[in-house]
């Protein structure tokens, strides 16, 4: 049973268990219906405690169930009646409460958190807004700058936050159903939500400026549009109408094609890993990482791996490089604890688990290694060579090359059979992404290993077979190629750099290569010059501008130009290069509309992605999706390339 109800001393307590997240399945909510039922027919009961057994709190509607017709009974007709009830209802929350979950806290008449719970409503995540009351209930509790912020961007807030503005009248630190109990028999003073009046302390002037700022940001997106609406709806209008018109909104959202593609990258997140789950087992727990190379990525992998409070030890080549690694460390903890998501105790602790040398002898006791040295296949072969005779036997090394051989990589060791890919993007502690890369004759326990540590660090695994670029790189090769052809057909690189953001993408191609540095893929491509097929098409715009020593952004000049701040501005000189290039090679320039300049690169994606599942470098389209969507920005709103080919 999802729902059970229990009586203790004059109270029942409702206990929602449906594991894992007891998202409110039509189970649940019937359960639901027939204890609000109980608890009024009852004359002993006079109030009601719900909560929940297991991690968490009701983490939201059942999304499983959105693709289906909805069944009875609904949600927002029992948030009602448990909102109507004699017997007043109190929300004892541990976990998350999320979506539905925080819609039924907000229609009981007292809500009790314990203090590391999380509270939001995340649907815009999902293309939708809350359809059970959330943007109707959340501004009488909170201020309405804070209820438009949790709707329209659907970040959760800590308990703290929540007590602090209003969303929950109480924390604790103590047991959570013992606290609901005693405050179960004062809660029949407090009034329901629907019937107070909206918090109208912020101004219409702010509240104009905070959605203006939204509208900017998420351009092309449906719901933070209906959570703006929703939310001025539920500001001007009488609680019953704003509800009906947020169900209609809500309705149309999740029958729309940018929910779909939403939820499909939701549960495509979270799948990854299902062609080896049977095969994951006895990894080694990973306590104490270290890192070769601190340079860009490996200062970003260390603070990731501290801020996971996982001990680090880095080694660079010499005492002054080890030094500005440890800059580099130092710099994002304490970017951290200025952004609040580190304590200054738990910054200190961070601290004190990091070592920075130049001694390759001090990462003798660590259970993973990851090296992130230059891309360059016989410094790293070397690296690992010598790591192979100081860690333990069962110690786990792993490259983090962008396109090299890892089973080249790993031939250079005695146990290549502990030798992992594990390719992060920059920067590393902010993005989601690791594809791991499975060498052939990687050890089941190599691969459970690194599995673990990205979870470990809250990472979204993808496995990646070797190839040159693995999925990723693969994948942005082939749409750059194109784009590249489009050039020399005609397109300029901010006409190809505008499709692709009015697409949805959050920055052009051109823009983003010039912002990583353009001579990263130039040494890719002069490594490769060797074995590239002269029949295929080449085009040497990128080299040329490498080579007039112009590396985008850092040198202030690549397909842009940029001012003192960084402001980017098309580029005279590289507009002059394409059109001297297109003139050598006979190419006609002609116009090329923005529709023909998305279909060409999805078209590049979609190509390249059917060859990597051909040759077995992805397990799944769906990977392919939350690749494209993790690593370059892909819009999420559209599901991902495959997702887009699979639904035309
Ligand atoms: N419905 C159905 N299944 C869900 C779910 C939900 N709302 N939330 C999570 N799950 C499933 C996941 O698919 C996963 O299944 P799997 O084990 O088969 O892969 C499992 O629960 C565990 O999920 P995670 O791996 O994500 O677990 P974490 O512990 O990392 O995260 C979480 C937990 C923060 C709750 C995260 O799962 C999450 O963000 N869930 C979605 C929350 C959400 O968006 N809620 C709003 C739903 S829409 C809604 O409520 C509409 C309402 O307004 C009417
Ligand atoms: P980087 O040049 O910023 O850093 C490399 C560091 O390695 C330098 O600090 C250098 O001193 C150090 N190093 C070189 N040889 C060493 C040795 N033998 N022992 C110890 N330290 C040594 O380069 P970056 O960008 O951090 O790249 C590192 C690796 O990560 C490369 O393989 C790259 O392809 C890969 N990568 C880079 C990404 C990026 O966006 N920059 C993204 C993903 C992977």
């Amino acid at each position: 049973m999802p729902v059970q109800i229990e009586i203790r001393d004059r109270i029942a307590v409702v206990t929602i268990d449906n594991p894992p997240v007891n998202a409110m399945s039509r189970a649940v909510r019937q359960g639901l219906s027939d204890a609000i039922t109980q608890t009024e027919a009852n004359p002993e009961i006079t109030a009601v405690v719900v909560t929940c057994a297991g991690r968490t709190f009701v983490a939201g509607a059942d999304i499983r169930e959105f693709g289906k017709p909805p069944q009875e009974p609904h949600l927002p007709d029992l948030l009602d009646r448990i909102e109507g009830a004699r017997k007043p209802w109190i929300a004892a929350i541990h976990g998350n409460a999320l979506g539905g979950g925080l819609e039924l806290a907000m229609a009981c008449r007292f809500r009790l958190a314990s203090a590391t719970a999380r509270l939001g409503l995340p649907e815009v995540t999902l293309g939708l807004i809350p359809g059970a009351g959330g943007t109707v209930r959340l501004p009488r509790l909170v201020p309405s700058d804070k209820a438009l912020e949790m709707i329209a961007t659907g970040r959760p807030i800590s308990a703290n936050i929540a007590h602090r503005v209003g969303l929950i009248d109480a924390i604790t630190s103590g047991d959570l159903l013992t606290t609901a109990l005693e405050l179960a028999h004062q809660a029949d003073t407090v009034s329901p939500t629907l019937s107070r009046p909206v918090r109208s302390e912020t101004s219409a002037g702010s509240l104009n400026a905070q959605i203006a700022n939204i509208q900017t940001r998420t351009e092309g997106q449906a719901a933070p549009e209906a959570a703006i609406l929703a939310l001025r709806n539920a500001l001007t209008l009488p609680p019953t109408d704003a509800l009906k018109k947020e169900r209609d909104l809500f309705l149309s959202l999740k029958d729309g094609p940018q929910s779909g593609a939403m939820r499909h990258i939701f549960f495509a997140e979270r799948a990854t890993l299902q062609s080896i789950r049977e095969t994951l087992a006895d990894p080694l727990p990973v306590q104490r990482v270290g890192i070769v190379g601190g340079g860009t990525m490996g200062a970003g992998i260390a603070a990731a791996c501290l801020l996971a409070g996982i001990a680090v030890s880095l080694v660079e080549r010499d005492t002054e490089a080890a030094r500005a690694g440890a800059n580099r460390v130092t710099a994002i903890l304490d970017n951290s604890l200025k952004r609040g998501k580190l304590t200054k105790a738990t910054h200190n602790e961070r601290l004190e688990a990091f070592h920075a040398g130049d001694q390759l002898l001090s990462l003798a006791d660590a259970d993973l290694v990851i090296e992130a040295v230059f891309e360059d296949i016989s410094v790293k072969k070397d690296v690992l060579a010598q790591l192979d005779h100081i860690v333990r036997p069962e110690t786990v090394l792993a490259t983090n090359t962008s396109y090299l051989d890892v089973s080249a990589i790993a031939a250079s060791t005695q146990h290549p059979e502990r030798v992992i890919g594990l390719h992060f993007f920059a920067p590393a502690h902010i993005m989601k992404l690791l594809e791991i890369v499975t060498p052939k004759g990687l050890s089941a326990r190599t691969l459970s290993t690194g599995v673990t540590l990205a979870k470990q660090l809250g990472k979204i695994p993808v496995l990646a077979g070797v190839c040159d670029g693995f999925i990723a790189n693969r994948m942005m090769s082939a749409y750059r190629r194109e784009a590249e052809y489009m050039l020399e057909d005609g397109a300029l690189p901010w006409q190809i750099d505008h499709a692709m953001e009015s697409f949805g993408f959050p920055m052009g191609l051109f823009r983003m290569q010039d912002l990583a540095g353009l001579d990263i893929s130039w040494a890719m491509r002069k490594r490769q010059a060797a074995t590239r097929d002269p029949a295929q098409r080449y085009v040497e715009v990128g080299d040329l501008l490498c080579g007039a020593g112009h590396f985008g952004r850092k040198t202030g000049r690549g397909y842009y130009v940029y001012d003192d701040v960084g402001t980017p501005f098309p580029s005279l000189e590289a507009e002059a290069l394409i059109h001297a290039e297109s003139a050598r090679k006979g190419i006609d320039r002609r116009e090329i509309s923005e529709s023909e300049i998305m279909d060409r690169l999805l078209t590049a994606m979609q190509s390249e992605g059917r060859r990597i599942l051909d040759e077995g470098i992805a397990s799944s389209a769906n990977d392919i999706d939350v690749v494209m969507v993790n690593a370059f920005g892909f819009p999420r709103w559209k599901g991902g390339p495959m997702y887009c080919s699979a639904s035309d």
